[in-house]
């Protein structure tokens, strides 16, 4: 291990830790991921320093190694989220998260008329272009850009 340094979240032993969270999508994470729903051990910081964000949150989730479609999901609402996988207190793995082709669920599209914003439909887009995020909707076709993305 690296030289210690005062960490704001303890240390865990096993799990996933998210870093670069923007610290007003904190909750969103949270929610897209379902963490509100497990029995697991999770700690997070939020606010706290970051060059590149200014305000940063991170998660960090006792025993639990996602899959990658699954973490890829927080990518429209963290696209900076770097991801660390700790085993036995060391950090085993680092990734970063990508934009999946495919969004169902999550992202609510721009169209009042579309399907999905008044019957109980859940979204479907197929991803147009990752950086900036467009998405195309599976029902009405129109495009949802980054700046008119609403998150469910
Ligand atoms: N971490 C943890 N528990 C451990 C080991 C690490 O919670 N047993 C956390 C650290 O607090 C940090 C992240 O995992 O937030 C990555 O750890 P490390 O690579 O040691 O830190 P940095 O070098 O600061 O990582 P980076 O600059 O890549 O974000
Ligand atoms: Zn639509």
């Amino acid at each position: 291990m690296k030289e210690p340094k005062q960490l704001s979240v303890s240390a865990i032993e096993n799990g996933t830790v998210i870093d670069h969270i923007p610290a007003n999508n904190l909750f969103k994470v949270i929610q897209i991921l379902g963490l509100d729903h497990i029995d697991n051990q999770i700690t997070f910081g939020t606010n706290l320093e970051s060059k590149r964000l200014g305000k940063k949150a991170i998660i960090k989730i006792a025993d639990i190694f996602f899959e990658e479609q699954d973490i890829n999901r927080i990518a429209l609402v963290a696209p900076d989220a770097k991801l660390n996988i700790i085993k036995g207190y060391e950090v085993v793995e680092k990734a970063v998260v990508e934009v999946p082709d495919e969004i169902v669920g999550i992202a609510k599209c721009v169209n009042p008329k579309c399907i999905t914003n008044f019957e109980s439909v859940t979204t479907r887009f197929r991803v147009v272009d990752k950086k900036p995020v467009s998405l195309k909707c599976h029902y009405c076709e129109k495009i949802t850009d980054q700046e008119h993305l609403s998150i469910i």
